[in-house]
């Protein structure tokens, strides 16, 4: 039973009961070789905030053998101060295979904390804030794919991994941002269904052979940008560099320089150290980079994932002090689901090879 308070006051009021939480020189410099990895996005005067609840997350940590596994979307102070891991959606799950913890505390959205507890039954994972959902994993039901399949009878059902547990489990094979086309292409039939993201399989059926047939679901973060803002955008500044995330409209993809997953945008900034970019995707990725690319220019505007952003420094020391949330999924549900994310790890592991 959750006895998680409403208000940020209240957590504050009670972590104060067992933590040093005031800022402190003490906290300051313990935290020094952290804040210089991310000194180019936080003020000083932030980092003072953050310093103690850095402190006491990761001392709070290893008493309770704990692992913080985090998305690139996490803001910096949790990416660069708190997480024993982080990357993409496919990297996440595959390190949830890996963990030798006994806790995971999932520092992302729902449907990521649901994957780590599919794949690791006996762990005790626990999510800081439960409002952190998703766009996709809410815009179908297992119903939903029982509908594609009537529509459609005989093709697979490739799923998203931003879904719920129920709907991987009605899925044949999850996939990701990082393999999706790779998996598509991997399906025997013809004609493939993909849920949930319209983009992500009109973009998959744009560099496909097979006929991709999809569910109308979108992220709301990434259907904003628009294809006539990054024209005007590369008409102001010629040598601007756009890298969009495949969850954009076909339009927005067609004019990047380079589409990939979160960790595809990474790889090509690192790789190609580019005077100017915009990253057309959440706007976490572009702070958590920018002290690794000095000289890398990173162009406004991005756009918020207010689910992920649900996730703060404050809400997983309360999560792990209190061991709330802890996310749970039904044995059955978590066994046939397991099945579909186990299917994309083991195809994606042969694709790398
Ligand atoms: P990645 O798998 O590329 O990290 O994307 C996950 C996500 O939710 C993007 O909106
Ligand atoms: Fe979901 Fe979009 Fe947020 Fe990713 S950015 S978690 S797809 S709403």
């Amino acid at each position: 039973m959750d006895h998680f308070p409403s208000k940020p006051e209240q957590i504050r009021e009670e972590l104060s009961k067992h933590y040093d939480l005031t800022p402190s020189q003490k906290h300051i410099d313990a935290t020094k070789d952290i804040y210089e990895k991310t000194d180019r996005v936080i003020s000083k005067e932030d980092w003072n905030y953050f310093a103690p609840y850095v402190v006491a997350i990761n001392t709070l940590k290893k008493q309770k053998n704990a692992v913080i596994l985090a998305h690139n979307y996490m803001t910096p102070e949790i990416y660069h101060g708190v997480a024993d891991f982080f990357g993409d959606s496919l990297q996440l799950a595959i390190k949830a295979t890996e963990v030798e913890e006994d806790v995971i505390v999932q520092c992302g959205v729902h449907f990521m904390a649901e994957t780590s507890k599919i794949l690791n039954p006996e762990k005790t994972v626990l999510i800081p804030d439960l409002e952190a959902g998703c766009s996709l994993a809410e815009s179908i039901t297992a119903e939903g794919v029982a509908e594609m399949r009537a529509k459609y009878p005989g093709a697979p059902v490739v799923s998203y991994v931003n879904t719920t547990a129920e709907v991987k489990a009605a899925s044949d094979i999850c996939c990701t941002s990082a393999n999706a086309l790779q998996i598509v292409d991997a399906m025997e039939s013809d004609t493939v269904i993909m849920t949930p993201d319209q983009y992500l399989a009109q973009n998959v059926a744009n560099e496909s052979k097979k006929n991709v047939v999809y569910w109308p679901g979108s992220c709301i973060v990434h259907e904003l940008y628009t294809a006539k803002d990054l024209k005007a955008h590369r008409e102001l500044e010629p040598d601007l560099k756009i890298i969009a995330h495949p969850e954009c409209t076909p339009e927005v993809v067609a004019e990047a320089d380079y589409t990939g997953s979160t960790s595809g945008i990474v790889k090509w900034v690192t790789d190609n150290q580019p005077k100017k970019t915009m990253l057309v995707t959440e706007c976490s990725m572009a702070s958590n980079i920018a002290d690794q690319l000095p000289d890398v220019e990173f162009a406004k505007p991005c756009n918020m994932c207010p689910f992920m952003k649900k996730i703060t420094l404050e809400n997983i020391l309360y999560s792990l002090h209190t061991m709330t949330h802890e996310v749970k999924v039904d044995p059955k549900i978590s066994a046939q689901a397991r099945k579909a994310v186990q299917a994309m790890i083991d195809l994606s592991k042969t694709f790398t090879k």
